[in-house]
């Protein structure tokens, strides 16, 4: 299969939209990462998206919608999620609640499971492919399962790591401005759980629930069914908090300058969006990677959650 590049235009979008409803999955920008987009009603679709990805049926997917209105329709959100997409949507936040059994959402979607993720993203382009296709939206990073997560098309072009050949088409909208996956909250009876750290800061939903989030998954018994240790890998063998380069190491700086630095200033939200970008550059240099300490508050969380995978043994 020939893997079309469609602009961010009208035309590009209505393209999207036309393929989505066709059946077919479509990667598209979202402010976070690339999604692999289906009609979450389509079985077939959905199922189209686990194929080309290579992901495995028990872990499920994000529903994207336009707003909040739409995600109601879909999952009975509680009290404190209502206060946090207030706070947050649109933007970098996946809520867990209880499906809706009118959603009519295919069930491959959630993986069978009573509850369903849900969020609304607010780059423009996915908010006009949203509009134009009219329903809920199925999206998964879009990368091979288990690799890198796409902040750019030619991410998700990329034979490799990438779905090059295996999907219609991927609509361009340019780099990712927030560079990490959403953050995951979902809730263990009251408890509000932090289920994946991402785009959004613990701290400032911390903040909006005026209390401390339990932190998850243990990683024994991920919560998040697709929170797998080695998760976001990269070929080569990657070293934490490595303060310098030892031999024959491409070095991840922080802080300090170079070609694979993840900020030359120190400044994390500029690290997150260079993260995916700079780990598949190091890897493309077929050498041994090692990381400079990157600290952990803010969405220094969601970049070292993130590189633990990168360097956990497979
Ligand atoms: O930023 C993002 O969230 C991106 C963009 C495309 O929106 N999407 C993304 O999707 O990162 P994915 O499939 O790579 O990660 C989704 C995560 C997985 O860890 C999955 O297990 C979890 O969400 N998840 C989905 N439904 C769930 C549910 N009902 N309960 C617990 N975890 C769930
Ligand atoms: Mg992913």
């Amino acid at each position: 299969m020939q893997t079309q590049r469609l602009t961010d235009d009208p035309q590009g979008i209505a393209t999207a939209a036309r393929l989505l409803a066709a059946g077919w999955p479509v990667a598209i920008p979202t402010e976070t990462v690339y999604g692999l987009a289906a009609d979450a009603r389509n079985g077939a679709a959905v199922a189209a998206v686990y194929a080309a990805k290579g992901r495995p049926a028990f872990n499920p997917l994000i529903l994207h919608v336009a707003d909040l209105t739409a995600a109601r329709a879909l999952v009975d959100l509680p009290d404190e999620a209502e206060a946090l997409a207030a706070a947050f949507w649109p933007g970098a936040l996946t809520l867990v609640a209880p499906l809706r059994a009118e959603a009519g959402v295919a069930s491959l979607v959630t993986a069978g499971l009573t509850t369903a993720a849900v969020r609304v993203p607010t780059h423009p382009v996915a908010q006009a492919v949203l509009r134009a296709f009219g329903g809920p939206l199925a999206a998964p990073s879009a990368n091979a399962s288990g690799r890198v997560s796409p902040t750019t098309a030619d991410h998700v072009l990329d034979s490799r790591a990438g779905l090059g050949g295996r999907i219609a088409a991927v609509l361009d909208g340019g780099p990712c401005p927030v560079g990490v996956e959403s953050t995951i909250i979902g809730w263990d009876g009251a408890q509000p759980v932090l289920m994946r750290p991402g785009g959004i800061a613990t701290e400032a939903i911390e903040a909006v629930l005026a209390a401390p989030l339990r932190r998850g998954p243990d990683p024994d018994s991920p919560r998040a069914p697709g929170q797998l240790a080695s998760h976001y890998a990269p070929q080569a063998a990657v070293r934490l908090n490595a303060d310098a380069p030892r031999a024959g190491e491409q070095y991840i700086g922080f802080g300090s300058d170079g070609p694979l630095s993840l900020s030359p200033t120190g400044d994390l939200t500029e690290a997150a969006a260079r993260l995916f970008d700079v780990l598949r550059r190091a890897d493309d240099l077929g050498q041994p990677i090692a990381v400079a300490p990157v600290p952990d508050h803010g969405l220094g969380a969601a970049i070292n959650d993130r590189l633990r995978r990168a360097a956990a043994p497979r």
